[in-house]
Order: structure tokens, then sequence, then C-alpha cells
């Protein structure tokens, strides 16, 4: 099927989903804002990694720490001295470009021998120069020195800084994980492809503690856990998902192993996520910056060492641009649009719709919407025609059209059109919760 970034921006903006930062000032770049149905969503992929990570699995729990730290955690980390992109500038034009948008081997490119993408000139591009990717801000009233911090660029951090105070006041044992859900901020040079790579954004990430020695085999865990997770929770194409090693030259400044999970999105191959052995690179450098011993006490065993740390690192934003692109679905023969989302994590899960606006069939709607209400986002709808409001709900990945008819007042059934078939059938609306519930 042949689907565009730009058909999924245009139905999100149409029914709801995402909007441009900042609209009717002309938009800010690199930010986008969720509309009622893509919060939906978003909680809804959100709530399942969560529960996913910290109640399936019964040795992770969670933490929520701040965006602003202490500065000397990003001198710690690394992310001062080497969280940076290489940037060309075009001196005719002023159009800038990631080096690595030329070619991953960009540091053999002449640049004085390639031409301009945008205004076509050659020899006015510039040696790629090193440009942090970190947000900075002034704590306090006064810009001074000693008053610099940073918007985080990773939720990671938080979790590193926070572990022994969580391993402690939990009694967490070796192996266990904490888990996080949180905004990040990237200076990013060249933000594009709608959601997939913006300023601000939120992670997920899980932050799996172990013994040295046993950090391979827990690598190759959570890989797979990891790489099951879209198709088995999320519905997501398993022939559009793939794994990408990272070769010696790609690895991060922490890590001895890394694979990113990619979808094979509208603009080609793209990371989604990624898997990642930082050995004990953080832990030694935050004992190193802030002289306390983050050691960890194996009682059992009576030895003390650092653990080594496997990290699932997810974007949130990410997948839910990997769970519209996956279900965007143009059903040319019944001339629709449908979002072919998992019921689990559709925004909407049933529209309720009386035929007409008569009859007492409103009424008798209204009761359907106030028992399905208290356990599931469900709507009334009761304008246009039924085939309009079905198709409407279509687009928003509605997966239940819930339909109430004059047969309906005399043996309390209701009709029940299922988005993708279309097919419809009559259930008692004694059933409707127990059905909705064997799906959802
Ligand atoms: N803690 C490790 C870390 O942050 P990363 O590969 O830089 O690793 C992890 O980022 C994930 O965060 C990516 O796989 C992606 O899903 C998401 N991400 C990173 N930068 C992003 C951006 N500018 N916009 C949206 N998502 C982003």
């Amino acid at each position: 099927m042949n689907k565009t970034i730009e058909q999924i921006v245009s139905l999100c903006k149409r029914r709801g989903f995402i909007f441009q930062s900042s609209d009717i000032y002309g938009g800010f770049s690199a930010v986008y804002d969720y509309g009622p149905l893509g919060i939906e969503l978003k909680n809804n992929i959100s709530q399942l990694w969560w529960k996913e990570m910290t109640q399936v699995h019964e040795n992770i729990v969670g933490l929520d720490s701040g965006i602003l730290m202490h500065p000397k955690i990003w001198e710690a980390s690394g992310h001062i001295g080497a969280f940076n992109d290489p940037l060309v500038d075009c001196k005719q034009c002023k159009s800038r470009y990631r080096a690595d948008e030329f070619s991953e081997n960009f540091k053999t490119i002449k640049w004085l021998e390639i031409q301009c993408p945008k205004c076509g000139t050659t020899g006015d591009l510039t040696e790629p120069r090193q440009f942090n990717l970190m947000f900075k801000t002034n704590v306090g009233p006064v810009e001074e020195t000693g008053t610099e911090a940073f918007l985080r660029p990773e939720t990671a951090q938080g979790i590193y800084v926070n572990y022994q105070l969580v391993q402690g006041s939990m009694r967490m044992k070796i192996p266990f994980g904490i888990a996080q859900i949180g905004k990040a901020f990237r200076n990013e040079i060249v933000a594009r492809n709608f959601i997939f790579r913006t300023r601000e954004f939120e992670q997920m990430e899980m932050q799996y503690f172990v013994k040295p020695g046993t950090d391979d085999k827990a690598m190759q865990e959570w890989k797979n856990k990891r790489f099951n997770f879209y198709h088995e929770k999320l519905s997501v194409s398993e022939s559009k998902l793939r794994f990408h090693e990272h070769k010696h030259d790609e690895l991060a400044h922490y890590a001895k192993e890394a694979w990113d999970i990619e979808y094979e999105f509208p603009f080609g191959w793209s990371e989604i996520e990624g898997i990642h052995n930082r050995t004990d690179f953080d832990l030694t450098r935050h004992q190193e910056f802030s002289g306390k011993n983050l050691s960890y006490f194996d009682q059992p065993n009576n030895e003390k060492y650092l653990p080594y740390i496997i990290e699932t690192s997810a974007g949130l934003n990410r997948m839910l641009l990997t769970v519209l692109a996956d279900s965007y679905w143009e059903d040319k023969e019944n001339n629709r649009i449908v979002l072919k989302l998992d019921p689990r994590i559709a925004p909407i899960k049933a529209v309720i719709c009386p035929l007409v606006k008569k009859d007492g069939l409103p009424e008798k709607a209204r009761e359907v919407v106030d028992l399905l209400k208290p356990h599931y986002k469900v709507i009334y709808d009761q304008q246009g025609s039924i085939g309009k409001r079905y198709y409407r709900q279509d687009e928003a990945g509605t997966p239940f059209g819930l339909t109430i008819d004059h047969q309906s007042i005399e043996d309390n059934t209701i009709t029940v059109r299922h988005r993708d078939t279309q097919k419809q059938e009559r259930i008692s609306i004694d059933q409707i919760l127990r059905m909705l519930k064997d799906h959802i």
C-alpha cells in the first residue's frame, strides 16, 4: 500500500490526534501538541508499556525523577563533552545539515567538492562543527556562573542517580529494573518526519541492573522481549520490524553493545527503540563525580560490585507514529480511510449511535453509554447518516460501532458493526460489556 507521511499528518490534524505547536502563530518547529484522540492513544500506549514493565515483571519498579537535575550529572554522564551532532552550514543559502545526512562516513568527505542540496552551490559547505544537543537554562532570577542547568536529554540519568535509594527502599535484589516515562529535550539540528524527530519528546526507559558477567544473557533476553512487544502488544506488522546492530564506530560513548529496533516507515527503515549494554559506565562515572560509593552488596554471596546496566530505551512519540503508520489503511473498495488500531490502544473503544433522533432511540442509546462509560472511553454520536458516523470513527480507529434501532426498544438488542470487516451482528445489550472485555 502506498501511504505517505503527509496522509498521516493530515489525518492526525483532521481527527484531533496531533497538531503543530503554536499553530495560530505560524507554528513552532519540531514541537507537536497532542489533541483529544492523540493523548488517549499516547496514554494507552504508555500504560501498556508501564504495565508490561512494572506489573508483569515483579522485579521492575517505577520512578518519576525531575527534568532538571544537578548540572554535574551531565558532566559525569558525558553529555556535556560528547552529546554532539556534527553540523555543516552552507555559506551561500544558510541551510544547515547534519554531516551524517551526506554519508555515514562523513569524516572522509571533502566538503569543498560537495554541492548544497538546497541551493546547488558547490564549495560553500563548511567543515563539520560539533554542536551540543542539550538545552541550557538558568536556575534562579539571575543568569550568572553556577546557575546553569540543563533540560534532560534522556530520562536514564535520573534512574542512575536514584538507583541506590530505590534499591534500598524497595529491598530489590539483583537482577532488578527501574522504569521511567518522561519528557526529554534535544536541540535537534534537523528535525523532520513529523513526530519522528522533535526537540521535545517522551521516553520510556527501563534500566536493568545485573551482575557483571550475566550482562550478555540479559541483553539477549531484553532484545527478544522488546521486539515481541511491538507485534504482540501493539499488533505492529512483524514483517516491518527488524534489528540493526551498532557497529563499532556507531556505538554511543557509554555502550559495549547496542541494537536498534527499526520500523519501515513511509520514509524508510528508522530506529524506534534502542537496547544497550551500558556496562558499569554510568555508575562508575557517578561514583567518581559524586564521591559516593554506589556499589551493590550481594548479601548471600557476601560480595560487593558495581552492577552492569542493560537499558531499553523507547521513544513514546515514535512508538505512536509506528502504530499510526502501521494501522493506516486506505480501503479503496469502500472509499474510506481506516486506522486498524489494536482495540487495546484505540483512543475510543466504541461509538454509540441512535439510528434516528426520535422514537426513544436517543434515550436508549444514552443508557448504553451510561452502561459502558465507567469501563471504557466511548462516545455518543447522533449527527449525520449512520454511514458517515461510522466512517468518521473508522478514521479515528474506533473498533466498534453500536447502533440502536427500533428493534432495540422491543428486544433490548443492539447492532455491533466491526471496523475492519464492516460485518454486523446483533447481540443483547446485556452482552455488550462482555464483548468489549473479550477484545480489549
Ligand atoms: N538513554 C539512551 C538514549 O536516550 P537514544 O537512542 O538517544 O538513547 C532512545 O534515544 C530513543 O528515544 C530513540 O530510540 C527514540 O525512540 C527516542 N528519541 C531520541 N531522540 C528523539 C527525538 N529527537 N525525537 C523523538 N524521539 C527521540
